[in-house]
């Protein structure tokens, strides 16, 4: 097809009238895509309007319940003394429905319609990966509660998180698999179609044959699936010691069952992808026994996680999971960099959270790093009756 190149030129035009204005004085920290400045959005009435994508329906739905109440405890108490700088924070929540494409499509509406300063989200580390390219391109702040893949905030300086990454995360089950549980041969499952659940398997592959272990096998599922047992029956026949199941809740309850079923009796290991009490839906007793890492143990006896548990049973009922925890540490962290901030515009509570130091949260103290990560230590997590007991915390190494 041929257009005439004055055609051509206008639709160009057209296209770069949508992108948001651009100045080149850059920012702290380097960009990642390359945007240039701009001021985000800006607050011009008596609220501070945030933004906040998660999954409210689907195979994920539980992150987002748990996620949501853990935020709007932190917006009551945020706006129960005050406020920042003297205004209330109005949450604008949008259902992405643990779909990639509507993560998208909901953070351009929070930022475009809604006009939000900052976003809180996603769960999923995928979701988070949509997303963040249009916070960034935007210079709205983000900041994932708990998207723990790698790659999250390698999208640009204005994407930050609150929790540990994978390879800290995949290195501590290793180490628990390795040291604890003495296991050798180690078999890895993992969701192909997940960033999360794919690179887990490979720092866990990295970790594990660094200390002396052997992976006898490796299979991979999709998110939709629902039969296991084909990519099972090759594990079991490799005789592993232990079963990696770095998946979300659904899948592994299920992979649990179906492993049973085939007479697999060996412990499956995951990571924080297994943290819903929904777990037992799909595992029945499976899980019996089995071990995980997560971000906080609710029978941690440390005062501030059991002021947290207190008022989460208080509003809610019923005990918080780390992802209510991280919700509202994510929430309370960006409160506390919109109160530093010089203004309330993108680059400043960027700037602000970037500066983020020894912030005493319920999954510990968050100090912000270079790469807009957060450094703690992670717990070890068992599975009895249907509930997770505190094992042992591993630090960085
Ligand atoms: N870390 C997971 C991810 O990045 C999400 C998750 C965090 C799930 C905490 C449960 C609890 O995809």
């Amino acid at each position: 097809m041929h257009f005439p190149k004055r055609w051509l030129a206008g639709a160009l035009l057209a296209v770069f009238a949508l992108l948001p204005a651009c100045n080149t004085t850059g920012g702290a920290g380097g960009g990642g895509t390359g945007g240039g400045g701009g001021r985000g959005n800006v607050v011009t009435g008596d609220t501070i309007p945030i933004g906040s994508y998660l999954s409210m329906t689907g195979s994920e739905a539980d992150f987002g319940k748990q996620t949501n109440e853990g935020l709007s405890l932190a917006v009551d108490q945020i706006n129960g003394s005050g406020g920042v700088k003297g205004k209330k924070i109005a949450i604008h929540l949008e259902n992405d429905e643990g779909d990639p494409a509507k993560a998208a499509s909901a953070v351009t509406k929070l930022i475009t319609n809604d006009k939000v300063v900052a976003v809180v989200g996603e769960v999923a580390s995928s979701l988070s990966l949509a997303a963040a390219p249009i916070c960034q391109s935007n210079h709205v702040p983000m900041v994932t509660p708990s998207s723990t893949n790698v790659k999250v905030t390698q999208v640009g300086d204005y994407i930050f998180r609150v929790c540990f990454i994978d390879p800290f995360q995949a290195y501590v089950v290793a180490k628990f698999a390795h040291d604890n549980l003495k296991v050798n041969n180690a078999a890895i499952f993992v969701q192909n179609d997940s960033a999360y659940s794919k690179d887990f398997g490979e720092e866990f592959k990295k970790n594990f044959t660094q200390m002396g272990g052997t992976i006898v096998a490796e299979a991979a599922y999709a998110g939709t699936d629902t039969d296991f047992k084909g990519q099972l029956t090759k594990i079991q026949a490799a005789r592993p010691e232990a079963i990696l199941v770095p998946g979300y809740y659904k899948s592994v309850g299920a992979i649990a069952k179906q492993a049973r079923e085939l007479g697999i009796t060996v412990p499956l290991l995951g990571g924080d992808g297994w943290d819903s009490q929904d777990i037992f839906v799909t595992a029945g007793n499976a899980l019996e026994g089995c071990y995980f890492s997560d971000h906080m143990a609710v029978d941690q006896p440390d005062p501030t996680v059991q002021a947290f548990v207190s008022a989460y049973q208080k509003k809610y009922g019923g005990k918080p999971g780390a992802l209510a925890a991280l919700g509202y540490d994510a929430m309370n962290i960006l409160a506390d960099a919109m109160k530093r901030a010089d203004s309330l515009d993108g680059p400043a509570i960027r700037d602000a959270l970037a500066h983020t130091q020894n912030f005493k949260g319920v999954t510990g103290t968050i100090t912000i790093n270079s790469e807009r990560n957060a450094e703690k230590p992670a717990v070890i997590l068992q599975i009895r009756g249907r509930e997770f007991k505190y094992v042992t915390t591993i630090q960085h190494p």
